[in-house]
Order: structure tokens, then C-alpha cells, then sequence
């Protein structure tokens, strides 16, 4: 059985512990944190299970696999802790990744995994396949609506004004260790998809804001020796618009295929 915590109960951390709530074969949810400690402990209240709010290092200590679904910033005050403790990190805000690459060297010293789920968009398993021959370029193009890229420090550098917005207007355009910087909380899949394939400084974003569009949009193109990979996913907001539904089903897809005995896909 593997006891799994969790780190953030905004929309995917809650998701994720109802699904550990409800049964997911092999592991048990032993508690989760969170900034407001108050909020956290009635949700968690609210669960059958009765799972305790615990603190960061209780939590680290008690868990196996502790999965992150906080912001990058947090993440990184403990994922070396939690790694050097030789627990199993699932990341959610997995653009910190491209920052700290060490933490990937840390991990296999101490015997703990990384694993991080396709998020917010699909293709990865095509694009891992692909990897294995020769890839000459990825590319990802995203349009989101201008509200859910609000507060980002790549628009307000620019000094963009979303709201003065009246047609899809190009945010923009470059490689994922830029990109990822100016939009943390916006292109965490573009981290995943570069950690995929060829890595953040060939793998490239044009980030559109579109008025009026109620769908988080990718299309991912991906080609090379074993031909062209095209997909494209609309997600459909959760209650945090700049979390689309597919994050957390996919961190619930991870867990449910950790112990499972027929897994498909790569
Ligand atoms: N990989 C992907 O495809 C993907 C998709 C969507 C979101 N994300 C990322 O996943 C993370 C979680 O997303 P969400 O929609 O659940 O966010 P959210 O804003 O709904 O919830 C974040 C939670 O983290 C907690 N938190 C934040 N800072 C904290 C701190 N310093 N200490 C303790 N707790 C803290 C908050 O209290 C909240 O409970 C974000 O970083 C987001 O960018 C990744």
C-alpha cells in the first residue's frame, strides 16, 4: 500500500484526495497541507476517510509519495527534503522542473522517483515514442482566454492590458526556459511537453490571449524521422480558469496506474 499525502487543496489537490477518498487500488491518502490550515481542515473533515491536516514535515514523514499540487515557488522550499527523505514527489507545478534539474540527480542518490502527469494536455506518450529516434522540433500553441492569464509576470512586464483585448492577440512567442519563467502558472504542460521531448530550449510556445474563448486550447506538433504528431485538446476550465478539468484527472489517471497490473500507455 502506498500512504500518499498532499500538498495544496486548491482544485487538484482536492480532487485528488476525493479520488484517494473514494478508493484508488494500492494507495491510502494519510493526510494533506495546505497555506490556509483552517479551509484545509474542513475539506478534509468532509471526506469519509477523515484523512489529518498535517504539517509539511509530518506530512513528509508519514508519506510515500507525496503529491504536489501547490505553485512552483512552494514546491521548491521542500521538494529537496521530501526527495533527500527518499519520498516519491508527483508534480503538479511541474514547470520548476526546468530550474531545478538537480532535483532529478537527488532523487536517484536517495532512491525516490519524480513523475509528472501529462496535466493539462495529451500527446506525451507519442512524443516520448518519437524521442526515442530523431525529433527536429516541437511546437506548442496555446490560447487561453486573456482572464486566466491575469497577474503572470510575463504579461505584466509587457504591460499588457488584457481586458483593453478585442481580438486573439499573440502574448508570446519563444522557448520553454523563457517562457516557462514568465507564465509559471500558466504553461506547466509546456515544461512537461519539453521534459518529454527535447527539452526546454528547443521546444517552443506561440501563447495567444483570445476574447471570449471558454476553452483552454493546445496544439502540440511534434516532427521528425517517425513522422508529424499534431494534437490538439480542448479543456474545459475548472473552477480556478487557469486549471482545466484534465490536470487532475490526469494526477488521478497517474495514481490509478501505479499499482495497476494491465497499464496502457506510455
Ligand atoms: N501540469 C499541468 O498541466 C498543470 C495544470 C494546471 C495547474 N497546474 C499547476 O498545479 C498547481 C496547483 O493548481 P491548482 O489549480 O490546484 O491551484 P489552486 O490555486 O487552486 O490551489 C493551490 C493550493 O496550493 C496552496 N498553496 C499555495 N502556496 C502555498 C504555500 N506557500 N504553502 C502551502 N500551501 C500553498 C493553496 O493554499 C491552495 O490550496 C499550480 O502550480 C498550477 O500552476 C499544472
Amino acid at each position: 500500500m502506498t500512504s500518499v499525502g498532499v500538498v495544496g487543496l486548491g482544485v487538484i489537490g482536492r480532487a485528488v484526495c476525493r479520488a484517494l477518498d473514494t478508493g484508488l487500488d494500492g494507495c491510502a491518502l494519510v493526510g494533506a497541507t495546505a497555506r490556509d490550515q483552517g479551509r484545509g481542515e474542513a475539506f478534509l473533515k468532509s471526506l469519509a476517510t477523515r484523512p489529518p491536516y498535517l504539517t509539511l514535515d509530518d506530512l513528509i514523514a508519514c508519506s510515500d509519495l507525496l503529491v504536489e499540487a501547490s505553485t512552483q515557488a512552494h514546491l521548491a522550499e521542500w521538494a529537496p527534503k521530501a526527495l533527500a527523505a527518499g519520498k516519491d514527489l508527483m508534480i503538479l507545478s511541474c514547470g520548476a522542473l526546468l530550474a531545478h534539474q538537480e532535483w532529478v540527480a537527488l532523487a536517484r542518490e536517495r532512491g525516490a522517483r519524480i513523475l509528472v502527469p501529462s496535466g493539462a494536455i495529451g500527446g506525451l506518450d507519442a512524443v516520448k515514442a518519437a524521442r526515442v529516434g530523431r525529433v527536429n522540433s516541437v511546437t506548442m500553441e496555446t490560447r487561453k482566454p486573456p482572464a486566466g492569464l491575469a497577474g503572470a509576470p510575463g504579461v505584466v512586464a509587457r504591460g499588457t492590458d488584457l481586458a483593453a483585448l478585442t481580438e486573439p492577440t499573440l502574448i508570446f512567442e519563444g522557448p520553454a526556459t523563457e517562457a516557462v519563467p514568465a507564465f509559471p502558472a500558466n504553461v506547466n504542460v509546456l515544461a512537461a511537453l519539453s521534459l518529454a521531448g527535447i527539452g526546454p530550449a528547443r521546444t517552443t510556445i506561440r501563447l495567444y490571449a483570445v476574447p471570449g474563448l471558454t476553452r483552454n486550447t493546445h496544439r502540440i506538433i511534434v516532427e521528425g524521422d517517425a513522422g508529424r504528431v499534431s494534437v490538439e485538446i480542448e479543456n474545459v476550465p475548472s473552477e480556478n480558469p487557469r486549471t482545466g478539468r484534465l490536470s487532475y484527472l490526469s494526477a488521478i489517471a497517474m495514481l490509478r496506474d501505479l499499482h495497476a497490473t494491465l497499464r496502457v500507455g506510455t
